[in-house]
Formats: C-alpha cells, structure tokens, sequence
C-alpha cells in the first residue's frame, strides 16, 4: 500500500541547496509513495517550480494570521494556497512549545486551515511517557482536531495526524515498533470516534522522530502506519530518496 513520506525541512535550505536538492531527487525517485515537502515558507514557491504533475506535494510549516489583515508578519492559508501548497502542519511540537511567549492554539491554526489539508502533530514530552500519561496528552491534542465546531475541519478530505513524541525528536531515539502500532491504534480509535465526520478509512496517521533509511522500512511496514514526517533525515537527499523508494 503506498504510504505518506513527508519531509520538514523546517527553518534549513537556500536556493543553492534546493537547486542541487531537486538535482538528485528528481533523477531517482522511482516510487509510487505520496511524498510532501515543507521548505521553510520563503522557498515554498521555488520547490514548488520543480513539481511536474503528482511527483511530490508541497506544504507550508505554520498559519500565523493572529493579527487579522493589520498585523506585521504572518502567513494566512490563501497564500500558501497561492503559491501551491495542499498541505498545512499543525500544532508541531516545536511551535506549540513557543506558548511562553504567547498563547498558542491548534484550533486557531485549524479554524484558518480552509482549503489546505492539515497534518495535525500530536505527542507527548518524556515527562508525560515517564509519568504514563501519553494518551491523557494525545486525547487532549486531538480535542482540537475533533472539535465539533471547527468548521473548516470537516472541508478537510481526511483527517491526517502526524505522533511524534517530543523526545524523539532530533534526539536518535524511537519508540519500539509496538509501542508506536499501538499508540496509531489508540489515535484512530479516538479520532473515529470523536471526530464530525472522518471514519477510520478517512483517518491516516504518520510517525515522526528520528526517522532514517535505517528504520523507515520497519516502521513503515507496522500495522496502523499510514506514514512517516521525517526532519533531520529529510535534509539528506540521498537519505530521503531512499525512504521515498521503499516498497511497502
Ligand atoms: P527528526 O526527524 O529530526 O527527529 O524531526 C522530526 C520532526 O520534527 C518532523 O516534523
């Protein structure tokens, strides 16, 4: 079955390197694999220049239109539409830990989300997987995503969820492979539950954390794996083309 291989390039990347990026990719991706990049907002539109019909999509990092159309900075869903996104990441871990310096909320992201497919993140700190509270914390991150009265949610084809658990991320280390089956489970369980409208075959869910050529194929192959959001790794052309190859 073809999978999700999605690349967060986060705040890396320049035109030289999109150049020699698109060089090799281009000349050895043989998959039938979905695959999405998110460059960081500014190069959205020069990886976009690459995309030649379905081979890749891209996507934008983060919806920021708090201020309304009088704010300095920011980033609303029509323009990354404008400039050929299909895809939005929501309530990253790494955004929603900015929440000392103001409040952030995933519902504000997904209420202003229209018209782009949302990855919604989800996980827990290693606090939270010491205490035994991962699924208290992933019920509480998903409320937003079932949220009856986000509207523009349920103009969403799908709901697709990316669980990265924070201490995964960057750091070398996963989840078992049971650990991250099971956990899938429990997110498609409660999101077809909760959920307006997605049932389970409307309910993807991908890994994310320290994913690598060396562990994709085994966490790809694990019931209840729809995909993986690979960061680090997907920096690495070479890396990334062969996670992208994989044949599940
Ligand atoms: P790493 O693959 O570098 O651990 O990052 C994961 C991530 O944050 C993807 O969104």
């Amino acid at each position: 079955m073809n999978k999700i291989i999605a690349g967060n390039w986060k705040n890396n990347g320049n035109i030289e390197f999109i150049k020699n990026y698109f060089d090799f990719f281009l000349k050895n991706k043989n998959s039938n694999n979905q695959i999405i990049l998110f460059p960081p907002d500014l190069y959205i539109s020069q990886v976009h220049s690459y995309k030649v019909e379905k081979n890749f999509s891209v996507g934008g990092q983060r919806i920021n239109s708090d201020g309304g159309s009088t704010h300095t900075s920011g980033t609303t869903s029509e323009m990354f539409l404008d400039n050929g996104c299909d895809y939005i990441l929501i309530g990253h871990s790494e955004i929603r830990n900015l929440s000392d310096q103001y409040t952030y909320s995933a519902a504000n992201d997904l209420y202003n989300s229209n018209g782009l497919q949302a990855i919604f993140c989800v996980g827990e700190n290693e606090d939270s997987k010491k205490s035994g509270n991962t699924c208290d914390v992933l019920k509480k991150q998903l409320e937003d995503l079932c949220c009856k009265d986000n509207y523009p949610v349920i103009s969403s084809k799908k709901a697709i969820i990316a669980y990265e658990p924070v201490w995964a991320i960057g750091t070398g280390n996963t989840p078992t492979i049971d650990n991250i089956s099971h956990i899938h489970r429990f997110i498609k369980t409660y999101v077809s539950e909760n959920h307006p409208f997605a049932k389970e075959k409307d309910i993807m869910v991908l890994y994310g954390g320290s994913v690598n050529s060396k562990n994709a194929n085994d966490i790809l192959s694990a019931p209840n794996v729809d995909g993986v959001l690979i960061g680090g790794a997907s920096l690495d052309v070479k890396e990334f083309t062969t996670i992208c190859n994989l044949k599940i």
